[in-house]
């Protein structure tokens, strides 16, 4: 896939300002990079953001899992980062690293939030919620003073298409899947209840113009949040590519 408009293709670069394009003899010359190794670039990329001092947002996924071993990796330099994590399973993995994790309701601000994605439209428009954790990424997300997110070259769409996930509370259930059906198709998806005993659904039909099915999402009652996130919430999008780290500004935020 080539890199989607307004990318900078890069290698190596940490920053935007850091990147410069690549010459495509240098590029036949490279070696093929698994999208593992992807999203350990974009990640570790990112954590370059981190300063120290900050109270960083974290997301959940295996694009995360790189970030907290990148962050675990610059800890000596970041004595007074201190991180929210988004999921049980960042918080104890994030733990076990030696990241210091506070509740949010510890914290008064966020500087920072680093997440994956499933999706990212060429507008900055995401899809989350693979993991099932879109609810809280997306209230850290919205809590941040910058939202970045870090993906392999396999997230960017032409445009989002379904699934699209939804968080629905279990109270009226039946009734919320019949409301929802009159949007289009959706699925309960097989797996636990969110940490907040939410049920996860997700919406198989039409996307069409993201903004507004996020505004019949959100306007159906029961529906506690569904997993499009608006470009506004969106700074940054990094890309690991097949020959280093896309950084894509979505919106003004410094860098
Ligand atoms: C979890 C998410 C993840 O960020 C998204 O599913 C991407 O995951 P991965 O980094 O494993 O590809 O939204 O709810």
């Amino acid at each position: 896939m080539g890199a989607p408009q307004g990318v900078a293709e890069a290698v190596g670069c940490v920053t935007p300002a850091q990147c410069r394009s690549v010459g495509s003899a240098a590029r036949a010359t490279m070696p093929a990079v698994t999208v593992e190794e992807q999203k350990q670039a974009a990640a570790t990329a990112a954590a370059e953001v981190v300063e120290d001092g900050m109270i960083v947002g974290l997301g959940t996924g295996s694009t995360v899992a790189h970030l907290l071993t990148a962050l675990s990796a610059r800890r000596d330099g970041l004595p007074a980062v201190r991180y929210v994590a988004t999921s049980p399973r960042t918080a104890e993995l994030a733990a076990r690293l030696g990241l210091r994790v506070e509740p949010f309701a510890a914290v008064d601000r966020l500087d920072l939030a680093i997440d994956g994605a499933d999706q990212v439209a060429p507008d900055g428009w995401l899809v989350k919620g693979g993991g099932a954790a879109h609810t809280r990424e997306k209230v850290v997300a919205a809590a941040a003073a910058r939202f970045v997110v870090v993906v392999d070259a396999g997230k960017p769409v032409d445009r989002l298409r379904a699934p699209i996930p939804l968080e629905v509370l279990e109270f009226g259930l039946d009734s919320t899947l019949r409301r929802l059906a009159a949007l289009g198709p959706v699925r309960r998806r097989d797996v636990p209840p969110s940490p907040d005993g939410g049920v996860i659904v997700d919406y198989v039909g039409v996307v069409g113009d993201p903004a507004e099915l996020a505004t019949r999402l959100s306007g159906t009652p029961g529906v506690v949040e569904h997993g499009l996130f608006p470009s506004a919430m969106v700074a940054d999008v990094v890309i690991g590519t097949g020959d280093g780290v896309s950084w894509r500004k979505v919106r003004g935020a410094a860098t």
